[in-house]
């Protein structure tokens, strides 16, 4: 990567700009042998969901480099409806991260329960799946977004961290 593409200006999207919403019913195939979602399920639709976010902000292919914060708070069950948001909270250089919060949706009564919420860090990658520049910045318009963001900071550098000393 030159120089001049790593510091060139860049156009910007807001979060809402590529902000997905994505429903799926538990089914059978779904279900492990606690009668609850096998968790593998429930990550792998989280995985795609991200990567859609992603690739509505950048554009291009994505891939997961990495996913943090992942735990899974309520138990769901065969037949419930599953609501999975994905939004970017910020971008760096070739790299992304996508907030991911999931619900369970009682749609008799309209509301939707929090099941869990995990951050996936995408990396847009060339033809030949290596990283390239991101072309749109993050333009951060409300308070919430500047918190997500402030955060993705706060993983960054505790990652970096992490990293250098080896937990
Ligand atoms: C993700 C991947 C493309 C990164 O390639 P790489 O040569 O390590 O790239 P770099 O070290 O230049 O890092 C590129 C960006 O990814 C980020 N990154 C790389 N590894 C990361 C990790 N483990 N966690 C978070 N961010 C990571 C870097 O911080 C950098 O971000 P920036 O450009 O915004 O600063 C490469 O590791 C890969 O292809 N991994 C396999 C991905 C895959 O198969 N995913 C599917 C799930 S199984």
């Amino acid at each position: 990567m030159s120089v001049s593409e790593t510091t060139q200006e860049r156009k910007s999207k807001s979060p809402e700009d590529s902000k997905v919403e994505w429903f799926k019913a538990v089914q059978k195939g779904d279900i492990n042998i606690n009668n609850g979602l096998f968790g593998g399920a429930l990550l792998s639709w989280m995985d795609e969901v991200a990567g859609i976010a992603a690739i509505r902000h950048c554009g291009r292919t994505v891939t997961t480099a990495a996913i943090d914060n992942l735990t899974f708070k309520k138990r769901l069950v065969l037949g419930d409806l599953v609501v999975i948001e994905a939004k970017v909270t910020y971008v760096g250089n070739t790299s992304l991260e996508v907030r991911v919060d999931v619900y369970k949706e009682d749609i008799a009564k309209s509301v939707r329960y929090p099941v869990n919420r995990a951050f996936f860090t995408e990396v847009c990658i060339d033809d030949q799946g290596r990283p390239m520049r991101i072309p749109y910045d993050l333009r951060i318009e409300t308070l919430s977004e500047r918190a997500d963001h402030e955060g993705a900071k706060k993983r960054i550098a505790y990652r970096k961290q992490r990293m250098k000393e080896g937990f």
